[in-house]
């Protein structure tokens, strides 16, 4: 027999194709189709990004892409070995391939090119879904109602422009890994509705800070103090304005560029400092332990709760880094007083409006089931109260109580989320001691060690207040640095906890 012969008796014994079976044509359809939602949806991508369209054009399409071309050779393969059992020796075991038939040529070549396209296009593809699912509005937008308290915070904060992932994530495949098993299970939760309101926080395993800030933030680079001008508003008729000067000492530890001190230096650079806390919150600290560089350890107890030594066994100690100050770098859920005094201080209130600042801050602190409800009493709250007991101040400054009205609102819609169940009463704010017990849950004068050491809570070891006004008016003041001192009498102020009184909601 030719060669020419054989040819047209192995084409004869190939009709019908291998891929004309149920399997190959379902597979290749799905292929297919798939394939072009893809090249639409990116194309749609490309012009209105979407993270619904995301999750389609770079994942479910693509797997069901993937599973279509996998069908088609086992479709084939199920096939010739029907065929070899219907007629036993007329088939062989495996496919003859012969380049010299042009039929098969251009079938090998067919497949070699076609491969070497969906290789490189799935290169590119994978790509996509990596960065697309490492993207801000993937995490931020795609579980909308789930993580709206934290995008919202998060486009407002000094990180607007700073990738979820920088933090939550870090750089190295082993996090990268770690996150996208976390995050197919959020993905499941989210579509199962079975995740919890507020989402807890301290983050359990959160990175650790130094794969994470510290990739930006250089913690040898900081020196010197920073100067902060606070600004408070009374709760009086005349919303008395109240500021204060002081200098944080933050500090650090290049000796290039100053000697090492304050703040950054003592809790992270020369001292490894590690604690138990009793609460989820990590809000009550009864034992912390430092370590110097020098490796002495020190270990303070609370007076106030000491813990007995089976609970000092089982308890998980934790190494303190940049989060366990700075634990809302940019998911700040601001306290009513604070919010209240940013607006009237940038005028987007009008402090000239009677009692307008403990009004504002009224509203906003009671709890309300929904936003449109909280909304709604907000506008018909302020407009009560300036209509009944200032009607002259309601008629002649109607506009500055509609624009508090609406700003209340803005501050309501940018700070609570009472679907998830989150304002600032579920997340304290570590920095500072005015509102939650932030540096006070160490420095608060009641923390021992067995030699007598405190750790200190005199008010000039973080900060040197230089100045202090009322209404425009100094109160006292030098550069040397003066006592806060406290506009009411409340007794000693080592002895006392700010935010026993300053609750950051209705009060002082
Ligand atoms: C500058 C760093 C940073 C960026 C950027 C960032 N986060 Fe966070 N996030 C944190 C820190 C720190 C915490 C609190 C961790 C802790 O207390 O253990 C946190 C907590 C959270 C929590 C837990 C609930 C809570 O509020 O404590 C969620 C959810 C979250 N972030 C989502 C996001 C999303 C979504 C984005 C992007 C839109 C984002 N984060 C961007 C640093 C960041
Ligand atoms: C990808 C880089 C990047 C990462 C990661 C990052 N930051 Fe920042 N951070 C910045 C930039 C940029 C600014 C300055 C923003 C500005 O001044 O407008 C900033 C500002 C800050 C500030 C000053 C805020 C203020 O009110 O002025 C603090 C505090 C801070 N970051 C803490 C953190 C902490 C804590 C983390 C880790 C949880 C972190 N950052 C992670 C880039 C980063
Ligand atoms: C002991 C608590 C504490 C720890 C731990 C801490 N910080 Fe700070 N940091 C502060 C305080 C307090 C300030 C003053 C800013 C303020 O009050 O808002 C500050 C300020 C900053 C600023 C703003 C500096 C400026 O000059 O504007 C950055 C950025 C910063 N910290 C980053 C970090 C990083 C990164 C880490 C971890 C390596 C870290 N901090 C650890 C308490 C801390
Ligand atoms: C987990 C407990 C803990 C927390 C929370 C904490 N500190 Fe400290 N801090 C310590 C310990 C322990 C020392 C070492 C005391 C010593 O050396 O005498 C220290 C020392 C310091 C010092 C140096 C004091 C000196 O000797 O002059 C400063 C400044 C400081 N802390 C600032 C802060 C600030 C600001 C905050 C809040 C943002 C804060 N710390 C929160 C435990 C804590
Ligand atoms: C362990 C460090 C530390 C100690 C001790 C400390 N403070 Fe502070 N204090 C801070 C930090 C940090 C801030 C800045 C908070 C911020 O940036 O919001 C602050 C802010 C303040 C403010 C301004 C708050 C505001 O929002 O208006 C006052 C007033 C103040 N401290 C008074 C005191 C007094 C009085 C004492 C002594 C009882 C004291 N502090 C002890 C760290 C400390
Ligand atoms: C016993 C309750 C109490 C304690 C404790 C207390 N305060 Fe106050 N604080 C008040 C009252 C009341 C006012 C006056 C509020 C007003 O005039 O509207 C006030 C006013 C202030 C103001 C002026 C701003 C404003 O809202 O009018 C600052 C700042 C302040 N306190 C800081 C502190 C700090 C820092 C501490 C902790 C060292 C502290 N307070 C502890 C009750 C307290």
């Amino acid at each position: 027999m030719s060669t020419e012969e054989n040819e047209t008796a192995s084409a004869d014994n190939r009709a019908p194709g291998l891929t004309r079976n149920l399997f190959s044509i379902i597979g290749l359809a799905m292929a297919v189709v798939a394939g072009a939602n893809i090249a639409f949806l990116v194309l749609l991508e490309a012009l209105r990004p979407n993270p619904y369209i995301g999750i389609f054009a770079y994942m479910i399409l693509p797997g069901i892409m993937v599973l279509g071309l996998i069908l088609i050779p086992i479709g084939m393969a199920l096939e010739r070995r029907r065929r070899r059992k219907m007629a036993p020796g007329e088939v062989p075991r495996f496919p003859r391939l012969d380049l010299n038939v042009p039929s098969q040529r251009s079938a090998v070549a067919f497949f070699f090119s076609f491969t070497a396209v969906f290789v490189s296009l799935s290169a590119v593809g994978s790509y996509r879904a990596y960065e697309f699912t490492d993207s801000v509005q993937f995490c931020g937008q795609l579980c909308h109602t789930i993580m709206n308290p934290e995008f919202t915070t998060y486009l407002k904060s000094p990180h607007a422009r700073v990738a979820c992932v920088d933090c939550h994530v870090g750089p190295g495949a082993g996090w990268y890994v770690r996150s996208k098993l976390s995050g197919a299970y959020q993905v499941y939760a989210a579509f199962a509705k079975v995740y919890p309101r507020p989402i807890p926080t301290p983050v359990a395993n959160l990175r650790p800070a130094q794969q994470t800030c510290e990739q930006c933030h250089w913690p040898r680079m900081f020196y010197g103090a920073q100067l902060k001008v606070f600004t408070h508003f009374a709760s009086d008729e005349k919303n008395t304005p109240r500021q204060i000067r002081m200098l944080l000492d933050i500090g650090g530890a290049e000796p290039s560029a100053g000697i090492p001190s304050g703040i950054h230096w003592h809790m992270n650079i020369s001292n490894q400092i590690s604690y138990i806390s009793t609460d989820s919150q990590r809000q009550v600290i009864p034992w912390v332990q430092q370590k110097d560089q020098f490796g002495h350890v020190t270990v303070y107890e609370s007076k106030a709760a000491k813990l007995t030594a089976q609970q000092l066994a089982s308890a998980s100690k934790r190494i303190m880094d940049c989060v366990d100050c700075h634990d809302r770098p940019s998911h700040i859920f601001l306290p009513p007083d604070e919010a209240v005094d940013n607006a009237l201080f940038t005028k987007h209130m009008d402090a000239s409006l009677p009692y307008i600042k403990q009004q504002a801050v009224e509203v906003l602190t009671k709890t309300y089931a929904t936003k449109p409800e909280a909304l709604k009493s907000i506008a018909s709250s302020l407009r009560g109260f300036y209509s009944s007991k200032y009607p002259q101040v309601y008629n002649t400054q109607h506009t500055a109580v509609e624009a508090a009205v609406v700003e209340v609102q803005n501050i309501y819609s940018a700070n609570f989320f009472p679907y998830m169940k989150v304002d600032w009463r579920t997340h304290p704010n570590n920095i500072g001691h005015l509102y939650f017990p932030g540096c006070f849950r160490c420095h608060d004068g009641q923390h021992v060690s067995a030699q007598g050491k405190v750790i200190p809570n005199t008010c000039n070891t973080c900060h040197t207040v230089l100045q202090q006004a009322e209404s425009g008016v100094p109160v006292m003041g030098n550069t040397a640095g003066v006592q806060f001192q406290h506009p009411v009498d409340v007794g000693d102020l080592t002895q006392v906890t700010c935010s026993d009184c300053h609750t950051g909601g209705t009060g002082p």
